[in-house]
Parts: C-alpha cells; sequence; structure tokens
C-alpha cells in the first residue's frame, strides 16, 4: 500500500492523462481548451516533481541522486520542450509514449515517490503541504518557428528518443493542425 505522497503524484498523472484523452478525443482534431490544460497540468507536475519532490528524494538518500533520476530529467526536458510547439500528431504521438514510461518509472517500488514516502510522517505531511500550495506556473503561448521544432527534436534526442520515430505513427490522419485553424479554434473556444 502506497502513501498519500505516492497517492497524490499518482492521481496527478491520471488527471493529466484525462486531460490529454479529453483534448484529443475527437479524430483529427484537438480540443485546445483541454489541450492547454494538459499543458498548464504538466508542466506544474514536473515543476513540483523538479523543484520539491526530487531534492527531498535525494536527501533521503544521503545527497546521492536515486537511480532513475538523470533518466527522469532528461524526460522532463523532452516533455518541456514537446509543450512549446503547437501540438501535431506526431508530437501527441511522442508526448503519450514518453510520458506512459516515464510515469511507470516514477511510480516503480525505487522510484522517487516511494523513496520519499521513507521519510518520518512529520516529514512527508511538510513536503505534501509544499505541493499542495504550490501555485500554477506561467504558461507561455506557443511557438512554431522552425527553430523551434528543432530543439525539440534535440531535447528528445538528449533524452534517447527519435522524433521522426513519432512523425510515422499518423497515417491516415491529418498530420497537422495550421497555425491559422490552430488560432481559430483557440479563440472560438474562450
Ligand atoms: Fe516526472
Ligand atoms: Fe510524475
Amino acid at each position: 500500500m502506497h502513501g498519500k505522497l505516492y497517492e497524490y503524484f499518482e492521481s496527478d498523472h491520471r488527471r493529466i492523462e484525462g486531460l490529454l484523452n479529453r483534448a484529443t478525443e475527437k479524430s483529427g482534431e484537438f480540443e485546445m481548451k483541454a489541450y492547454g490544460e494538459f499543458r498548464a497540468g504538466l508542466l506544474r507536475h514536473i515543476g513540483l516533481e523538479e523543484r520539491i519532490l526530487f531534492p527531498a528524494a535525494q536527501k533521503v538518500k544521503g545527497g546521492e541522486p536515486f537511480p532513475s533520476l538523470p533518466k527522469l530529467r532528461l524526460d522532463h526536458g523532452a516533455l518541456t520542450a514537446l509543450m512549446v510547439p503547437p501540438p501535431t500528431h506526431a508530437i501527441l504521438a511522442a508526448i503519450r509514449a514518453i510520458l506512459a514510461a516515464h510515469d511507470a518509472l516514477e511510480e516503480s517500488p525505487d522510484g522517487p515517490y516511494d523513496v520519499c514516502e521513507t521519510l518520518a510522517g512529520k516529514d512527508v505531511d511538510v513536503l505534501l503541504e509544499k505541493v499542495r500550495n504550490a501555485p500554477a506556473v506561467p504558461v507561455l503561448p506557443h511557438r512554431s518557428e522552425p527553430f523551434v521544432l528543432d530543439a525539440t527534436r534535440r531535447a528528445l534526442a538528449r533524452a534517447g528518443y527519435n522524433f521522426e520515430d513519432y512523425e510515422n505513427v499518423s497515417s491516415g490522419i491529418k498530420e497537422k493542425l495550421s497555425p491559422t485553424n490552430h488560432t481559430a479554434k483557440t479563440k472560438s473556444r474562450k
């Protein structure tokens, strides 16, 4: 049985997945309001882990990084980079694949959530309070310049992923929302 810190992060994973599913439930389209909520949720979640949880887990280990820390950090870099350009089916395929493995690693017995649960009960409560009270992170508008996608490809490559692998998964579905459609859809749902 897991503790409350683990449960907080695990249920945040499921909430974020739900937002992503809602954003993409209509075949061939992105629901941009839900995608915006997904983006804000994922960026806040990553911020909580990087600023609060991972340092706490490292402290538990006497200052040594826990085994999955380098991989989890590289994944965070790739996921954050994937939040910058407007969504395409290739970007969505990459997000889904990276998140599925990443979340499973964090939820594994040696992952940072269980490591933090070994803290004394009082310390877990303090950590959870910090996490719950952390504010939303600012989310900047999408950028669609070519250098942005190049930077995203490089962030994925650093984490061991090849963006081209995801560009071939969307056959039969319209590959991209044009910037015009993207803007129109976002505005129409306000
Ligand atoms: Fe994470
Ligand atoms: Fe997480």
